[in-house]
């Protein structure tokens, strides 16, 4: 399938070029978007067909549920049985942007857009290409993110091509996604509700809004006997081809490991890749250094996570180590994803 690759700038949306777009998805085709998130890979969230090309499109297991993206609130009440009261206070604060509610699904929703499961996944992104997308195609678009299974989720359009180039009908370039992690997932259905994912929303924001909040202790890493609730978070996810350790501790014993194990790899012949933070970045000597951004800098490090991975699959890294980043406000997500990236491999120093 040839794929059309159409450029759209957010400040200025050619509308013709979406009601293009948003006619493709209505028919049941498949149409790659930019989100404030992510990239997103769009089709008919009602049309089991559709939900169905995109598990093929992605190479995903069809048991992992997709989110439905809507571009109003209105739209909610078609898609979900009863809305509860605090998916009133939490869109009211973070809606247009990245947190994604699950609630119980009404039957409109096709069995395959969840994976089989009676609840659905709702996001209404802020991004405004996606929202007069979703608007043209009729209002629910079903979007993972637009890598194929496995891979880091892509933040440039670049890595959407590389993934899904002749796998789908159009590609949307509408620049980089800012925040470069996906959304934050919460479950609504559970007393209180559960944090599936952490994402750029945090905890401490959602409990200004909601009466309690719990993380799901299965993405924590801690126990590999206790499951996931989003099926998604089960997969090691976000891998880069090279093998990812990350290094914790003082950052003098942080910086000494990275650098003798370096050298060690070096010897024995292997392409190393390391990623720091600017305060460090002199330290290092590998064959290639990539900088997340400072260490005060959370925003830029979740900004640059994901294109830092694909940058060292590019380069045929063999080894990549990482500093760790501390757990707090984005920091919880940005080491989620950095840890299932490593398959949970971390060093843990002093
Ligand atoms: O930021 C984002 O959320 C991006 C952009 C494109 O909007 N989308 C995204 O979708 O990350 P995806 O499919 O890559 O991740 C969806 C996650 C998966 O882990 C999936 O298992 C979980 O959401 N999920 C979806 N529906 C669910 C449900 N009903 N119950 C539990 N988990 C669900
Ligand atoms: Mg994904």
């Amino acid at each position: 399938m040839d794929t059309e690759i159409i450029k759209i700038d957010e400040q200025n949306i050619d509308m013709s070029l979406i009601k293009k777009a948003g006619q493709i998805i209505k028919t049941g085709g498949l149409v790659a978007f930019p989100t404030e998130t992510v990239y997103g890979l769009g089709g008919d969230a009602l049309n089991p067909k559709s939900s169905k090309r995109i598990y093929t499109a992605k190479g995903r297991p069809s048991d992992n549920p997709l989110i439905v993206h809507i571009s109003k609130w209105e739209s909610l009440k078609e898609i979900v049985e009863d809305i509860p009261f605090s998916a009133k206070a939490l869109a009211d604060k973070f809606w247009p942007g990245p947190l994604t509610m699950i609630m119980k699904k009404s039957s409109k929703v096709p069995m395959e857009t969840t994976g089989g499961l009676d609840t659905v996944a709702v996001r209404m992104p802020v991004n405004k290409i996606a929202l007069a997308l979703i608007e043209a195609a009729g209002g629910y678009v079903a979007a993972p993110s637009a890598n194929l299974s496995g891979r880091p989720s892509p933040t440039s359009v670049k890595y959407v091509i590389e993934d899904m180039a002749n796998r789908i009908d159009v590609i949307i370039d509408g620049g980089d996604a800012n925040i470069g992690l996906e959304s934050t997932i919460v479950d609504l259905t559970e007393n209180p509700p559960l944090i599936l994912r952490p994402g750029y929303i945090t905890e401490s924001q959602l409990e200004t809004v909601l009466n309690g909040v719990k993380v799901d202790r299965g993405i924590l890493g801690e126990d590999s006997n206790i499951k996931p609730k989003a099926p998604g978070m089960k997969y090691r996810h976000y891998a880069p081809k090279g093998s990812l350790t990350i290094v914790s501790g003082s950052s003098e014993n942080v910086i000494d490991y990275i650098i003798s194990h370096t050298e060690e790899h070096v010897k024995q012949g292997q392409k190393v890749g390391i990623i720091g933070t600017d305060e460090n970045l002199k330290r290092y000597s590998a064959d290639s250094i990539k900088s997340v951004g400072s260490v005060k800098d959370e925003e830029k490090i979740a900004h640059r996570l994901y294109n830092i991975l694909r940058e060292f699959d590019d380069e045929n890294v063999d080894i990549i180590f990482s500093e760790s980043f501390e757990e707090g406000e984005l920091g919880t997500a940005i080491m989620n994803r950095l840890l299932k990236a490593a398959g949970y491999q971390i060093v843990q120093l002093d």
